[in-house]
């Protein structure tokens, strides 16, 4: 048997939800990743440092006995954001960022930005303070075609916002484009990028396979076969910038199974087994452990895990639903198989 072992790996891009839906899904995350940073796009948003004291509480709370997993806190911009708020997130010592969602641009991001002009002192305090700023990376025009938004934001906000605050330490999340690849390669120092298993494995067709597919649809949408090219070239080069976030985004089977489905693929379940398939697609198996266990904690500057985990080149047939606080999960790959398996899974 082919084994596969490596340092254990960071997920820096995780949406865990919160109740009994985040204890539904946490074991997974922490069964295979140290650390995740967290995303605050609950209901209502997390916007403030004592929300998100008390959030990472209650996913502590609910960690499974003997798993060492800790979460990182992100705060929720919006336009109301302040220099003093970003002050005592930098001060909590669990946040390490702010997430941007401009408003509308995916679940439960009415509160976000409705400008950019609204942010430029709260951005200016995260550079200060040494907060990383995580941007959903899509304009929310109506008029730009929903598979050109990604596109159109890196030229009509993100270059502005890297070119006027150098020192802001900035992640482009789950990049789905070869113009974001692009952009990320060629930028100034601190500017880095998270990509999802989704998007290195399918492309748009995924989402017309014979049919609809709603579990197949997330934000950014996915995109053409030569955009998941450059994302699997950019993940398995030996460019430190792209890193491991797998946007494992978890929503009930109805709210995805209906006239109007919600965005989100669930990945926790296998999110390293998911990226040990793309590497090995693309030759490069040898890159993983750069890319999901160095990378991103050099990024954040945080040590290295020190432990490891062994993958195993067992295929495995991933369940049709996963239980979800009364409800199901329906995850990626869902009675399909994963080529890799997590040792003593
Ligand atoms: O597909 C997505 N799901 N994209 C996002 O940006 C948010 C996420 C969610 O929270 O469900
Ligand atoms: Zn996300």
């Amino acid at each position: 048997m082919t084994t596969l072992r490596i340092r254990r790996p960071d997920d820096w891009h995780l949406h865990l939800r919160d109740g009994a839906h985040m204890a539904a899904v946490l074991p997974h995350t922490a069964r295979r990743f140290a650390r995740a940073l967290v995303m605050p796009n609950l209901k209502p948003p997390m916007t403030t440092t004592a929300a998100l004291g008390e959030y990472r509480a209650r996913i502590l709370a609910a960690l499974p006995p003997g798993l060492a997993f800790q979460p990182m806190m992100t705060l929720y911009l919006t336009d109301r954001t302040s220099p003093a708020e970003i002050e005592r997130a930098s001060a909590s010592g669990y946040i390490v960022g702010a997430k941007l969602y401009p408003a509308g641009a995916t679940t439960n991001s009415d509160s976000g930005v409705t400008s950019i002009e609204a942010v430029w002192p709260a951005l200016e305090a995260m550079s200060e303070a040494g907060l990383v700023l995580q941007v959903h990376g899509e304009v929310t025009d109506a008029a730009v075609d929903v598979f050109d938004r990604e596109a159109e934001f890196v030229d009509r906000i993100l270059a502005r916002v890297v070119e006027r605050i150098p020192g802001l330490r900035v992640v482009f999340e789950h990049v789905t484009t070869a113009r974001a690849v692009e952009f990320v390669r060629t930028a100034r120092p601190g500017v880095a990028a998270t990509i999802t298993p989704q998007h290195l494995l399918l492309n748009r067709n995924a989402i017309f396979e014979g049919g609809i597919r709603p579990h197949h649809y997330c934000l950014p949408v996915l995109k053409r076969e030569r955009d998941r090219l450059a994302l699997v070239a950019a993940a398995t080069s030996d460019d430190p910038r792209y890193f491991l976030g797998t946007d494992s985004a978890p929503h009930a089977r109805h709210t995805k199974e209906t006239s109007c489905g919600c965005a989100g693929i669930y990945s926790a379940h296998a999110g390293i087994e998911l990226y040990a398939e793309a590497f090995e697609a693309a030759g490069r198996l040898d890159r993983l452990e750069a890319f999901a266990s160095e990378r991103g904690a050099d990024f954040y500057r945080v040590p290295r895990n020190t432990d490891t985990i062994t993958l195993e080149r067992v295929p495995w047939r991933v369940p049709d639903r996963y239980p979800y606080a009364g409800d199901e999960l329906v995850p990626m790959r869902a009675g399909d198989e994963i080529g890799w398996r997590l040792s003593g899974e």
